[in-house]
């Protein structure tokens, strides 16, 4: 096995992106309002009882002081059919309100932004948010989740690009 004990942020994100994932949108609603909403492919699991997610965010993210100041944030695990919407999230340079314009959601719990036709949403408070070098790890308690009927190929991610899916989101 040859190994590089030197490397530089792009050979780490290259070695790093091997490793394929699905894609969520993530929405969050402040105290006062303010709405976030960003593409995220460091969602996972963490505890079934209770139940728990988490992601991590960039601490550079012009969406990281409304996430942190978060009354409830949302996860929608995307289809195949909503790369449009990942491109959009994933856009620097635009708040979250600009993000949502063109589309589709409506108003969650305490206002959180819902993409109704997503295969599966999950929705909570934040638990934990552990900083950890340049990103924030939140670690979210869910209370609401949402499973949409039928077999939907999810959305990937793989190499830096959005790829064919690898699975099916099933009921
Ligand atoms: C497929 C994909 C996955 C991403 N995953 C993450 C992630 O896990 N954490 C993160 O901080 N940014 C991630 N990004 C980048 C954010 O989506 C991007 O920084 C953001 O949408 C730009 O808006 P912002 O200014 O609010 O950060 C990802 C982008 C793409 C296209």
């Amino acid at each position: 096995m040859t190994t590089e004990p030197l490397f530089d942020s792009t050979t780490f994100r290259r070695v790093c992106g091997q490793f394929p994932t699905g894609v969520t949108a993530v929405t969050a609603v402040t105290d006062t309002g303010e709405v976030a909403a960003l593409t995220v492919n460091s969602f996972t699991s963490v505890s079934l009882e209770p139940a728990k997610v988490l992601f991590c965010l960039a601490t550079s993210s012009s969406s990281f002081d409304r996430l942190q100041r978060a009354r409830r944030i949302a996860v929608h695990i995307l289809a195949q059919d909503q790369e449009d919407v990942a491109r959009r999230f994933a856009t620097s340079g635009l708040s979250g309100e600009e993000k949502l314009e063109g589309v589709e959601w409506t108003a969650g719990p305490d206002g959180v932004p819902i993409i109704p036709d997503t295969p599966a949403i999950l929705a909570g408070t934040t638990d934990e948010a552990i900083t950890s070098g340049d990103h924030v790890i939140f670690v979210l308690d869910v209370d609401h989740v949402h499973l949409k009927p039928g077999p939907v190929p999810a959305l990937s991610f793989y190499q830096g690009r959005f790829a064919s899916p690898t699975a099916v989101i099933a009921e």
